[in-house]
């Protein structure tokens, strides 16, 4: 089935729907009555965050492993469960209030688009979305309909990261001419294509949980639960995965906007896993916070980052296992990922902040946990659902920062080549690279 035959049908099924004042941030005291697609893995950790709202009454989980269903439902004995997301719209879409969507990525945007089609506030998982279509049709229905959203990067909440966007903007490096950012995760796969399949195990519906993806073999281990991101049928690789946390400070606090081109230094595609080792450089047209042209540099997987002499810092410390340096024309800013506050680095030294030089009066107070903090980004979204807060990620944001690392992710198909993006166009130059920017969708 084509992506837009999916939405019509999604489409109409929010004809039958009743339009829910959540959708605009007018619930007022009420109890936001929210449902959960996804509830396993980091599902189980986005329901306890919204969970912990005192204003949310967790009405429907929607799992397509029983096992899973099953522990989230010990925990909410009152909420209705459901396999299918569709069938739950279906059944009891009138009674939902805001729906929160942890499925792998290639489920994203099928079940936000008929949420948001039913006029439901979404916070969806990041990326948002598997496909760059997808993250357009999101961010257009969300702004159409006024919609209240939210992608799931708790950290853009937290403390350090905020205050490293309040230092980059207040000039404390200068102009940006450089980041260079690293994570050694390893949601790669460089090895054989699996043949043959395995007994899909009592507790799962594999036809739900591949969904619009293409029918394949159930093959223990290799995709179900969580390393379905190394494969790229439904998820993004390392890039995709981690590039959106940590890429985040940077693409916010730049205020950048769409590259110019995109290179992805990897191994050859074989179509199946992503590379295990991606060496991703973008180019970015100059903003107020940067020179001309800025340069994005990413190197992940094992052994990450690749040696370079701008990745050395003061006193020969080691580099945090993942994080960001931002090179600007008065020094450096090096930003761990995450919990860790941002260093600054002038001359080859680590030189204080003084903090009592910003206005960092809306940054919060320093973290002391993750724990403690992560609740915020999830609170923000029911605040925002009861007309009290406003969302600092929502798909306008998230879409193009998603949008922008899937360029990279589909660079990874053309190794070493330099793809040119036309941003208005919605294609590359290099004509070969455009089917990626859409996938079919099954009918299921
Ligand atoms: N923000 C973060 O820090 C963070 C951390 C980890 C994962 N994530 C994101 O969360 C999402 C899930 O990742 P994960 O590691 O939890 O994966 P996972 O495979 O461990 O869990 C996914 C859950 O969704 C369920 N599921 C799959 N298809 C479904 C469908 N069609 N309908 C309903 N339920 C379905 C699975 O059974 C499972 O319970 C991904 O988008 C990932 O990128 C975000």
């Amino acid at each position: 089935m084509k992506r837009r035959t999916f939405v019509k049908n999604a489409a109409a099924l929010s004809s039958m729907a009743m339009f829910t004042s959540c959708a605009t941030g007018k619930l007022g005291g009420k109890k936001v009555r929210t449902a959960h697609i996804g509830v396993g893995g980091m599902g189980a950790e986005d329901l306890k965050s919204i969970s912990s709202h005192p204003n949310v009454e967790v009405y429907a989980l929607c799992d397509v492993d029983a096992d899973r269903l099953a522990q989230a439902k010990m925990l909410h004995p009152k909420a209705k469960t459901f396999a299918d997301y569709r069938v739950m719209f279906d059944q009891i879409g009138k009674n939902i209030d805001a729906v929160i969507v942890s499925t792998p990525d290639h489920t994203h945007a099928p079940a936000s688009m008929m949420a948001m089609n039913m006029d439901k506030p979404v916070y969806c998982q990041k990326p948002l979305t598997h496909h760059v279509s997808e993250a357009r049709a999101m961010n257009k229905l969300a702004k159409e309909k006024n919609l209240i959203t939210q992608m799931g990067i708790q950290v853009h909440s937290f403390y350090d990261y905020k205050l490293a966007t309040k230092l980059i903007q207040s000039g404390i490096i200068g102009k940006v001419n450089t980041v260079r950012a690293w994570s050694p995760k390893n949601w790669g796969y460089d090895g054989p294509i699996p043949t043959g399949s395995d007994e899909v195990p009592a507790n799962l519906d594999w036809n739900l949980w591949l969904g619009t993806a293409k029918q394949r073999p159930f093959k223990k281990g290799m995709y179900h639960p969580e390393n379905w991101r190394k494969i790229m049928d439904y998820g993004c690789g390392t890039f995709g995965d981690m590039g959106v946390h940590i890429f985040d400070t940077p693409y916010n606090a730049l205020a950048l906007g769409v590259p110019r081109t995109i290179t992805n230094k990897c191994r050859p595609s074989n179509g199946f896993g992503f590379p295990e080792n991606n060496f991703v450089t973008y180019e970015f047209p100059g903003t107020p916070f940067t020179t001309d042209t800025l340069t994005w540099i990413w190197y992940d997987g094992p052994g990450a980052p690749n040696p370079h002499p701008e990745l050395v810092l003061p006193n020969k410390d080691k580099l945090p296992d993942q994080g960001a340096i931002f090179y600007g024309e008065k020094g450096n800013l090096l930003l761990p990922h995450f919990l860790q506050l941002p260093k600054l680095i002038v001359d080859g030294k680590y030189q204080a902040i003084d903090l009592s030089k910003y206005d960092v009066s809306d940054v919060g107070k320093p973290t002391v946990s993750y724990d403690l903090e992560v609740h915020k980004h999830y609170h923000q979204f029911i605040d925002a659902c009861l007309g009290k807060d406003t969302c600092t990620a929502p798909f306008s944001y998230a879409a193009k920062l998603t949008e922008t690392i899937l360029l990279g992710v589909i660079a990874g198909r053309f190794p070493n080549q330099t793809l040119h993006w036309d941003s208005e166009k919605g294609s590359f130059a290099e004509a070969e690279a455009n089917q990626y920017l859409e996938g079919a969708y099954r009918e299921f």
